[in-house]
C-alpha cells in the first residue's frame, strides 16, 4: 500500500477523485424512467472523454474475470455490485447504484452513490439511508491510531441494529497509483482489531448493505453480483485520506450529498 504524504500527489489524487464524484453530479439529472443504464454509461464515457480522463474499469480484467465493458457499474435493485450497463429500462421505483472510477494523471479515483428513479419504495429508501449512514459511521472512525475493525465494526453495528446484512465477499480497498491495492477494508469486524491507520493511507469505503440475507450470487455474465435472496441492496462509496488528525474525503464535488448530521455537528476533521 502507497503512503502518500507528498503535496503536489495529494493535490493530483484529489484531482482525479473530485472528477470521478463530479461525474456522478453530471449524471444525475439523467436517471429517469425509461433511460437505459447502457445510455446513461455513454453519457458517463463522453463526459470523462471531455474531462480528458480515462474510466479505470473499460477493460478491467482481474485473474478469473473477462474484461469489464462499462464505463461505469450499474447496479438495480438487487444486484450488490458491478452491474454491467447495457439495454435494461429503468423504471420508477428502482435503486439504482452508479459506481464510476477514473484516472487522472496516473492517479485513480473511485467513488459511488445511490439514485432513486422516479419516486422510491418506502424500503429502498430507507435501505439507502441507512447504508449512506453506514458508510459515514466508518469515514467517522478514521484517524491515525484506529484500526480496520473499528471501521467495519461501526458499519456492521449500524447496519444489523436495523435488520439489514452486511455483504462479506467485497470490501473496500487501497487505492491511488492502483485500482485496488491493500488494505482490505471489510465492512464488518471487531474494534481494535486488523492494520492501524497512519497519515498517508488512502483508501476506499463502500460498504454493501442488503435489505434481506447477507448472501450472494454471481451472475452467468461474469460480473454482477446479486443477492442470493433477491431482497434489495445498496452501496454507497468514498476515497479517503488518513490526515494527521483524522481524515479529508477526496470524493467531493458540488452536488455530493451532505453527510449526515452526525458528522457535520461535530466535526473534527475535512469533508470538503
Ligand atoms: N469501482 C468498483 C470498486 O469500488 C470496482 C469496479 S470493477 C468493475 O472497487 F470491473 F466491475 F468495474
Ligand atoms: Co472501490
Ligand atoms: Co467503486
Amino acid at each position: 500500500m502507497g503512503i502518500v504524504t507528498d503535496q503536489a500527489e495529494l493535490a493530483q489524487m484529489r484531482a482525479a477523485c473530485q472528477t470521478a464524484a463530479t461525474i456522478l453530479d453530471y449524471i444525475a439529472p439523467f436517471i429517469k424512467p425509461g433511460v437505459t443504464t447502457g445510455e446513461l454509461d455513454r453519457l458517463c464515457l463522453e463526459k470523462m472523454t471531455e474531462f480528458g480522463v480515462k474510466s479505470a474499469t473499460i477493460g478491467y480484467a482481474p485473474p478469473g474475470h473477462t474484461p469489464f465493458p462499462g464505463a461505469i457499474c450499474t447496479s438495480v435493485n438487487h444486484q450488490i455490485c458491478h452491474g454491467i450497463p447495457g439495454d435494461k429500462v429503468l423504471k420508477s421505483g428502482d435503486a439504482l447504484n452508479i459506481d464510476v472510477t477514473v484516472i487522472k494523471d496516473g492517479w485513480f479515483g473511485d467513488t459511488s452513490r445511490m439514485f432513486h428513479v422516479g419516486e422510491p419504495t418506502i424500503l429502498s429508501r430507507r435501505l439507502t439511508d441507512i447504508t449512506f449512514d453506514c458508510l459515514w459511521l466508518g469515514i467517522q472512525q478514521v484517524r491515525p491510531g484506529a484500526t480496520l475493525g473499528d471501521i467495519g465494526h461501526a458499519i456492521q453495528k449500524y447496519a444489523e441494529k436495523h435488520g439489514f446484512s452486511v455483504v462479506r465477499e467485497f470490501c473496500g480497498h487501497g487505492v491511488g497509483r492502483k485500482f485496488h491495492e491493500d488494505p482490505q477494508v471489510l465492512h464488518y469486524g471487531k474494534p481494535g482489531t486488523g492494520v492501524k491507520l497512519v497519515p498517508g493511507m488512502i483508501f476506499t469505503i463502500e460498504p454493501m448493505i442488503n435489505a434481506g440475507r447477507r448472501e450472494i450470487r454471481q451472475l452467468a455474465d461474469g460480473w454482477t453480483v446479486v443477492t442470493r435472496d433477491h431482497s434489495l441492496s445498496a452501496q454507497w462509496e468514498h476515497t479517503v485520506l488518513v490526515t494527521e488528525d483524522g481524515y479529508e474525503v477526496l470524493t467531493t464535488s458540488p452536488e455530493m450529498q451532505a453527510p449526515p448530521a452526525f458528522i457535520t455537528e461535530s466535526t473534527p476533521t475535512t469533508v470538503a
